[in-house]
């Protein structure tokens, strides 16, 4: 490790053991925190709840059965994508490159690509890149399956993270971003994120992204309203979150789950959906909120994309595209990217 890390950027190392190591900042950068943004996103005219606060301990367990659910496709094709990169990836990358995520996964897209390093190299380095601790968690359950790993953890924003690989050092990244999480950024954010991963990638470093694809509406509305109600649950459960951690009442029975996909913008869109005249007091953000019957609450955006436009897009912020793969229904791609 140089000092350079330490000096510039300000991250503290903890060593676990000869396999694995974590960088912490000393101080992130001041975020909003959950109280102050709850109440400037629920203030206006149209309210909205950021999808970032989808994620507590209960949010993932849910986000993990959507997974799972037979409409929900994205999981289990990305998958199939992945299977059947084992034999063409390794045309691209050689034994001097490291696995980076961002985000931190013990998933089994993370398995399928440390077995692809498995096969070229003797010993792999994996970096994960979360801003929560859940990263010491997945780690662990990964160096049991893994002898020949050894995993360095970011444990900062993506942007902090890429900038510290950045200077780290020389060794080429294999950056990955899978899940067609890239999807639920609003577009001008999603074209920040791709230049800051552009502006930080060196030279030889490659970027894999997933991202899911404009199908028919049937299966598109499905997939964010199944038959079970999970993703209803996943949905509400934001409300939970927000009675439990900003001491507010909001009734869930008095809301239900909303998803529709707009055409025009190529996007299923979440809310929850008022089905009363109804107020609903939020102690730590100060607020008493007013909401008409039928009012809509909006929660997420989860882009779809064409082919033409990915390659557009990626292009236009100054990747060359090295390959995109795709399963046989078309229906999600993976496509590599190098910096120039
Ligand atoms: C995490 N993200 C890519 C999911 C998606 O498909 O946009 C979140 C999700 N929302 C409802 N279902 C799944």
């Amino acid at each position: 490790m140089s000092d350079t890390v330490q000096k510039n950027l300000n991250y503290k190392k903890y060593v676990i053991d000869s396999r694995l190591q974590y960088f912490k900042p000393h101080s992130t950068k001041i975020e909003k925190s959950f109280a102050e943004d709850i109440s400037s996103s629920l203030i206006d005219d149209s309210k909205f709840i950021n999808p970032k606060y989808f994620y507590d301990k209960k949010g993932s367990e849910l986000f993990e059965k959507i997974c799972t659910l037979p409409e929900y496709y994205p999981t289990r094709t990305e998958i199939s994508i992945l299977k059947n990169l084992q034999d063409e990836l390794p045309n691209y990358i050689d034994h001097t490159f490291r696995l980076v995520e961002l985000g931190s996964g013990a998933s089994i897209k993370t398995r399928l690509l440390l077995d692809i390093f498995t096969s070229i190299q003797k010993k792999i380095e994996y970096f994960p890149i979360d801003i929560s601790e859940i990263l010491t968690e997945s780690s662990e359950l990964l160096l049991k399956d893994y002898d020949n790993l050894h995993i360095t953890g970011i444990i900062d924003t993506y942007e902090g993270g890429l900038e510290f690989l950045k200077t780290y050092d020389d060794k080429k990244n294999l950056i990955i971003f899978l899940g067609s999480s890239f999807g639920n950024f609003t577009p001008k954010d999603g074209h920040r994120f791709l230049q800051k991963i552009h502006s930080t990638m060196k030279s030889d470093d490659l970027f894999l992204i997933g991202l899911d694809l404009v199908k028919d509406k049937e299966i598109l509305e499905s997939a964010y309203d199944d038959s079970q109600g999970i993703t209803a649950k996943f949905n509400l459960n934001v409300l939970s979150r927000i009675n439990d951690e900003l001491d507010a009442d909001f009734d869930l029975d008095n809301f239900s789950h909303h998803a529709v996909y707009n055409d025009k913008d190529q996007r299923i869109e979440m809310y929850l959906q008022s089905l009363v005249n109804q107020s609903v007091i939020i102690s730590k953000s100060n607020l008493t909120l007013h909401l008409e019957k039928d009012e809509l609450i909006h929660t997420e955006y989860s882009h779809k994309y064409r082919l033409t436009q990915i390659q557009d897009f990626l292009t236009k912020t100054g990747f060359k595209i090295k390959h995109t793969w795709l399963d046989d229904k078309k229906h999600f791609s993976l496509t590599l990217v190098s910096k120039n």
